[in-house]
């Protein structure tokens, strides 16, 4: 008994989607997830991974399959069979595309708007200063963070070439290094001294260009206790490739501990370095 070739296809398409989806849920590629936003990138990429998946072996299966199926024959010297135009298949596979291209298109806007993406690079009430004031100084850190209630922990990031330096306005620390606690959530209000920089670390899943004359603001709120790298994203100049730095996430006893030890201003009181 011979199977029809439309319930063949039907089945190797079913089993191809399962086999994308499968190795979409378990790809393993992406570096630790250490912030709460983590989750809500890598659910993208496993989905564009899935849809990858699918597309290529889909694709490139076809091919050798009809690389092997339709090849010439030994002694077959005739023309191959002059076929125009096929409406349905047409329509089909310009279709298929557009209802790809379109779900990838609104599902990454979605991510990107839950990642914080939509909200401006910095503070509107900035807009209007003059260019001497535009700095954080002013700027309520409370008014970053309304939704959760909670008071991020802000932290000036100064970008110049080549690094990145880290100052806890209260606690009066300045640092090389990024200290902040597990499940707070963090403020970061950066400026660069000369070109344009950025501030990445991939096992948060954030990136944010850190532009001189124009503060920018990245919040997080780290998760996975840990030693992270930061890297800077953006080519700055001839020792791009070694401006780099290291944001170490702890729990909050071990973070608190460190502002004591290092802030000036905390042996006669215990500073806390959230503003209030
Ligand atoms: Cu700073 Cu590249």
């Amino acid at each position: 008994m011979r199977i029809p070739a439309a319930i063949l296809t039907l089945i190797t398409g079913m089993v191809l989607v399962l086999a994308g989806l499968w190795v979409g849920q378990n790809v393993n590629v992406l570096p630790v997830d250490a912030s709460a936003n983590a989750p809500v990138y890598d659910e993208l990429f496993k989905v564009l991974f899935s849809i990858g998946t699918i597309l290529f072996v889909g694709i490139v299966g076809l091919i050798a399959y009809s690389l092997v199926r339709f090849r010439r024959r030994p002694g077959d010297q005739s023309d191959g069979e002059a076929i125009e135009g096929n409406l349905p298949l047409e329509i089909l596979w310009t279709a298929i595309p557009a209802v790809v291209v379109l779900f990838v298109g609104i599902y990454s806007y979605d991510i990107y708007d839950r990642m914080g993406g939509m909200a401006p690079l910095n503070d509107h009430s900035m807009h209007g200063m003059a260019h001497e004031e535009r700095t954080w100084a002013g700027i309520s850190p409370v008014s970053l963070d309304e939704e959760s209630g909670i008071t991020p922990l802000s932290v000036d990031v100064t970008a110049m070439q080549f690094a990145f330096i880290f100052h806890y306005p209260n606690a009066e620390i300045t640092s090389g290094e990024l200290h902040v606690p597990a499940g707070q959530p963090i403020a970061l209000r950066m400026q660069a001294n000369d070109v344009i920089h950025a501030f990445w670390v991939p096992q948060f899943r954030l990136k944010q260009d850190v532009i001189p004359g124009q503060p920018t603001l990245l919040s997080f709120t780290a998760t996975r206790p840990g030693r992270y790298p930061i890297v800077c994203a953006e080519l700055c100049g001839p020792y791009h490739g070694g401006m780099r730095s290291t944001v170490i996430v702890d729990e909050p006893e071990t973070f608190q501990a460190w502002v004591n030890q290092n802030s000036p201003i905390a042996s006669a009181n215990n500073v806390t370095p959230v503003q209030s």
